[in-house]
């Protein structure tokens, strides 16, 4: 691919303002950017980080390299039948974020097959601790590959999967910050409801989180080991994992999971 990269952002919402921020903010970043949203007083502010806003969908996509769809699920269609009605030419490579959608989805809506790069982030990506899930089709040499990994690299860490795992790690990282959302708001309120309150309580339950997850990458242990050192025999710590086993909270988790995988599957069987 020739430099810098010209690489189209379609809609200006969270996750394109995540991943030009990550970018803007990068010293190696091979890109140039350009964005074209449906509002385009939301464009505005990107003007002055030098990104290159374009009038129209079709336009962006003219100048691109690189185009991220930035757009929701049910977007797709009108913007890739758009892009498939203006005979654009050109090698470009399509990188796709949308929950469910597949490659060959992308490649039918557009009317030919071309590179499509399928990424699953997460909303910590905003404050550069993303973890992003990559696949692509056939047509995507590695070169390309390794290009597309740097949209996500610039805004936190990128797991590198197979097409057919991309619904179910959705589950494991692209909506599970929800999960833990749940966990953290039950212990703030068990805490309140026992007369622990503190200006700082919730920054603190925070930061355990943090730490925890940090002890996860850090220590060497993994996390049955560190589950066990937490547990002195007969001590409180020992008590409370009782219960949670007892109402069977990784069975719980389990289904949750597997209830968001069944919904990818059903998003992305209506763009079959
Ligand atoms: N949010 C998450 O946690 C998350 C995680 C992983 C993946 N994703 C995926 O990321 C994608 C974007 O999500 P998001 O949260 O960033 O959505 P968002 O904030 O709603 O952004 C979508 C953007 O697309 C623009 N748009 C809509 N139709 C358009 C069109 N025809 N042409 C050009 N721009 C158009 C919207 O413009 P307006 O301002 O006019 O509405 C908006 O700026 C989705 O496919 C989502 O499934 C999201």
């Amino acid at each position: 691919m020739n430099h810098p990269i010209r690489l189209a952002f379609i809609g200006a919402g969270n996750m394109s303002s995540a991943m030009i921020g990550g970018l803007c903010k990068s010293e190696d970043s091979p890109f140039v950017i350009g964005l074209s949203s449906r509002t385009k007083e939301k464009c505005e502010p990107f003007r002055s980080a030098g990104v290159t806003v374009f009038d129209t969908n079709t336009e962006a996509l003219a100048w691109a390299d690189m185009i991220v769809l930035g757009i929701k699920p049910q977007q797709y269609a009108d913007v890739l039948t758009e892009f498939r009605d203006s005979g654009f030419d050109g090698r470009k490579v399509f990188v796709s974020i949308a929950a469910g959608i597949s490659t060959d989805a992308v490649c039918r809506m557009l009317g030919r097959d071309v590179p499509v790069v399928r990424a699953m982030p997460n909303t910590p990506m905003l404050l550069g601790l993303g973890s992003t899930a990559v696949s692509r089709n056939a047509s995507v040499t590695d070169e390309e590959y390794e290009t597309s990994r740097k949209i996500f690299s610039a805004s936190g860490m990128v797991i590198d999967l197979p097409e057919d795992k991309m619904n179910a790690v959705i589950a494991a990282t692209g909506s599970s910050p929800a999960y833990l959302y749940l966990i953290i708001k039950a212990i703030y309120d068990e805490a309140r409801a026992q007369g622990v309150d503190a200006p700082t309580l919730l920054d603190g339950i925070c930061q355990m989180t943090a730490g925890a997850a940090q002890m996860i990458r850090d220590s060497g242990d993994d996390p049955e080991t560190l589950i066990r050192k937490v547990c002195s025999p007969g001590g409180t710590t020992e008590r409370a994992m009782q219960v949670l086993y007892d109402e069977d909270l990784p069975g719980i988790l389990s289904r949750a999971m597997q209830a968001c995988t069944v919904r990818a599957e059903e998003l992305g069987a209506k763009y079959q």
